[in-house]
């Protein structure tokens, strides 16, 4: 495993990402019974932007850092933005919180947390970061195997974020056969699933495959920050979530061209529909 997610902490994707687990979050918070939330591919918790690992690839430049002095700001996006600036008191950008440190900014003291991470250093920066929070817990695992043990929670209502590193090339075909298994375990959850949008085709095969395994109330969202026929390495990111929580798809959709114009690099575009 070589991937660390310093290199990429609070680029586009990030944002994107970010921005949609806020609105969901919220979203949850409007039902009084507790909910846990769980990530499997969880990071390290947190990320310092002046480190000189950021600072090589410099892509939270095109990310965060276009949205930080900004002024006029849709109210979802002014939600997430406020999370961020309680990690830079100074004003300053220097730390990305990564989405457990967002998404525990989100829970009421009655809402729990299972974090999950496989690389040792990073899992003992998140254990660190969490050490003094009583609703986390931090597993040293792999992320699916924790869903065989876990699920489904106690408290029968939860997010299940999926944000994997797609360091292997069968990793849409896995994410789909763990996500069909964990949600035959526990068919009412709501899952977050994370990926990257390098090609058109990898991306509908990948939605084919989910739409087959009979699971419904699919819904996408993706955000191009480069035209959608262009296969760079990254042009765009996307999310599905199954189950959504009622009117997420309308608040995620009211934001999503301003945040197309912030972020794009080159005729950004973005998409939000159910599959
Ligand atoms: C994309 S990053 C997570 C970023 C985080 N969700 C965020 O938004 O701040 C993916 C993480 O998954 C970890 N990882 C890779 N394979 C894993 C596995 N099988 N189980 C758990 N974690 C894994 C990597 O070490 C990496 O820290």
């Amino acid at each position: 495993m070589n991937y660390r997610h310093l290199y990429h902490a609070g680029n586009f994707a990030d944002v994107f990402k970010h921005v949609v687990l806020t609105a969901l979050l919220q979203a949850m918070q409007r039902k009084p019974k507790p909910f846990c939330y769980i990530e499997t591919h969880a990071g390290a918790g947190k990320y310092a932007l002046n480190s000189t690992t950021a600072h090589k690839t410099q892509e939270f430049e095109q990310g965060i850092q276009r949205l930080w002095h900004l002024t006029d700001i849709p109210e979802l996006v002014s939600s997430y933005l406020e999370i961020v600036k309680k990690f830079n008191p100074s004003n300053q950008l220097r730390t990305y919180p990564g989405s457990p440190c967002l998404a525990r900014q989100l829970l009421r003291p009655e809402d729990r947390m299972v974090l999950c991470e496989l690389q040792s250093e990073v899992y003992a920066q998140l254990r660190q970061e969490f050490s003094r929070t009583k609703q986390a817990r931090v597993y040293l695992e792999d992320g699916y195997g924790i869903l065989k043990a876990i699920l489904p929670p106690l408290e029968r209502r939860g997010v299940v974020l999926i944000d994997p590193s797609f360091e292997q090339a069968n990793e849409f075909k896995n994410l789909v056969r763990q996500v069909h298994a964990a949600c035959q375990r526990w068919e009412t959850g709501v899952y977050v699933l994370w990926y990257p949008i390098k090609s058109q085709r990898i991306l509908q095969k990948f939605h084919r495959d989910l739409v087959a395994t009979g699971i419904k109330e699919l819904l996408t969202i993706q955000l191009y920050v480069y035209p959608k026929d262009v296969e760079l390495r990254l042009n765009g990111a996307g999310v599905v979530i199954i189950h959504p929580p009622y009117q997420l798809d309308n608040a995620i959709s009211q934001v999503l061209p301003w945040l197309c114009e912030k972020l794009t690099v080159e005729r950004g575009s973005y998409v939000l529909e159910y599959l």
